[in-house]
């Protein structure tokens, strides 16, 4: 059954990962030659001064995989004038023709999803299945923002009012979006906030990230054909200091979407608050220190399998990946061992093979950051296992997956962000103490819970504050309008991606009055 906030729409069918004829097609169209690709700001009527560099496989940086070129500050004042220009008249097509552009973006990505999931493969170093997943969303994610554009700004909202007056409520966009995106979902994140803005009527300007550009490029040249104008959907790569001294400081600017890290939230806050201007909306997607609490009831099988896909499915890059197991001491031991034994059995290596499991993490900054982690918890907690990377890795950025077992949360400062895993024990008596104890660390994106114990269930999942908790499966991969996704306090500013009201904060709420 379909509540108010449902709309008729399915999630995309991605590919059948049961069909090996499928598969092993997808992997080789990931490891056909192809012609080298290309990122550069897609700005009418600027020409960027910025040099081309070369972008490398993050499973072998000897392997250069195509160009990028940034957008200079001249360029992206451009952009602005230009997005300034056009949002009026995009603002004023029905819903619904903005919304069929965005489906028919969605058609286009499915049928050439070959080459987006070699891109994300190649650039981001995205295992095959974890690319389709990618393609999947970045579908889903634009169907469901056309169907929710039709619904809330398709037509006004009558309210009532005395005779003789006729009273309505509408939505409009709010002016020019900044899309800010990570690398960590290059197509689903970043198609994602592009399209609730243009669903919503704005004009968006959107930064890749800088590690993977080449998604972008190819995902903004994609929704130009499907029909959005060039003006109104412009692409500037561009370092984060430059989109915030060059862009964000002007006053035309009415709205950021951001996902990232939540000091640069913080950086983008100030900047917009300092401007003698409009106020504007700020969406973000921050990190998390996220747990997973079993009791002595949680079943060890499948608990194990629920958290190594937590913590180290995509090498740990997720937003929503757990970073801390907290088991019960009962059953801690066997849980322990298990989980040993099962990284052995991980795969770490060449994310085009079809055999691997975990692929590189994205760059040379976050291997080092995990290995000075990982060097310190050498010396501060104890190993349980680590997962090495097969031979013919050494020229990639890689970092073992590991898991240790540490004595209190108190001793992870900071987010760790790849596939690193701690494990807490925790005694009956002191269940009410693990959930203070994730609260206290001020973020609030995801909560697994272990546990048959339906009071125990209902229990952790009413005090803890995060955005989304998942029950005895494992914690990520949020499904657009399933699971919507986002999290609060130092997670992010709360709206839920792929949710059935994330479009209100692209828009700005009107009413009319006619005295009849
Ligand atoms: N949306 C992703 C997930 O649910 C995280 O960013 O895993």
């Amino acid at each position: 059954a379909q509540n108010s906030n449902s709309v008729s729409r399915k999630n995309s069918m991605g590919v059948n990962l049961a069909n090996d004829n499928e598969l092993k097609a997808l992997a080789d169209a990931v490891n056909a030659p192809h012609a080298a690709w290309i990122a550069a700001p897609l700005v009418p009527g600027a020409t960027t001064n910025e040099a081309a560099r070369d972008v490398t496989n993050p499973a072998d940086r000897r392997q250069v995989i195509g160009q990028s070129r940034n957008a200079d500050a001249a360029t992206i004042e451009k952009a602005l004038a230009n997005a300034v220009a056009a949002q009026a008249n995009w603002d004023l097509l029905p819903a619904a023709s903005r919304g069929a552009i965005l489906e028919h973006a969605a058609d286009l990505l499915e049928a050439r999803r070959g080459e987006f999931i070699a891109l994300c493969v190649r650039e981001a170093g995205k295992t095959i299945p974890a690319a389709i997943s990618e393609v999947r969303e970045a579908a889903d994610m634009c169907r469901y923002y056309a169907a929710m554009a039709r619904k809330l700004f398709g037509q006004p909202e009558n309210l009532p009012g005395p005779t003789g007056e006729s009273n309505q409520l509408f939505l409009r966009g709010r002016g020019v979006f900044v899309c800010i995106s990570p690398w960590n979902f290059p197509l689903a994140i970043f198609m994602g906030q592009v399209a609730a803005g243009l669903a919503s009527g704005n004009a968006v300007i959107a930064k890749p990230a800088d590690q993977t550009t080449l998604v972008g490029y190819a995902a903004v040249k994609l929704l130009h054909e499907a029909g959005v104008p060039e003006a109104v959907l412009q692409f500037v790569p561009a370092k984060g200091s430059v989109i915030g001294n060059t862009l964000l400081t002007k006053p035309d600017v009415a709205g950021v979407c951001f996902t990232g890290s939540t000091e640069t939230a913080w950086t983008i806050n100030r900047t917009l608050a300092a401007r003698n201007a409009p106020i504007a909306a700020l969406i973000a997607e921050t990190g998390g220190q996220n747990a997973l609490i079993a009791d002595s009831s949680a079943l060890p099988e499948q608990l194990v399998k629920d958290v190594l896909a937590s913590a180290f499915d995509s090498a740990g890059q997720r937003c929503s990946a757990a970073r801390v197991l907290f088991v019960q001491e009962d059953i801690a031991d066997k849980v322990i061992a298990m989980l040993a034994g099962a990284m052995n059995e991980i795969v770490v290596g060449d994310p085009a093979l079809l055999s691997t499991d975990v692929g590189p993490v994205i760059d040379v900054p976050s291997c080092k950051f995990l290995d000075d982690h990982a060097a310190r918890m050498d010396r501060e907690a104890k190993l349980i296992n680590i997962a090495k990377p097969v031979a013919g890795t050494e020229h990639g950025t890689f970092f073992a997956p590991r898991a240790y077992e540490i004595p209190s949360l108190s001793l992870l400062t900071q987010e760790v962000f790849g596939p690193a895993l701690h494990v807490v024990r925790w005694k009956a008596s002191e269940l009410d103490q693990v959930i203070d104890a994730i609260n206290a660390t001020g973020f609030g994106l995801t909560l697994g819970i272990h546990s048959r114990i339906d009071a125990t269930v209902e229990h952790i999942a009413r005090r803890a504050k995060v955005g989304n908790c998942y029950v005895n499966r494992n914690q990520i991969g949020a499904v657009v309008g399933v699971q919507p996704f986002g999290g609060e306090n130092l997670s992010g500013t709360g709206p839920k991606a792929g949710g059935p009201h994330y479009l209100l904060r692209f828009a700005t709420e009107r009413t009319l009055t006619i005295n009849t």
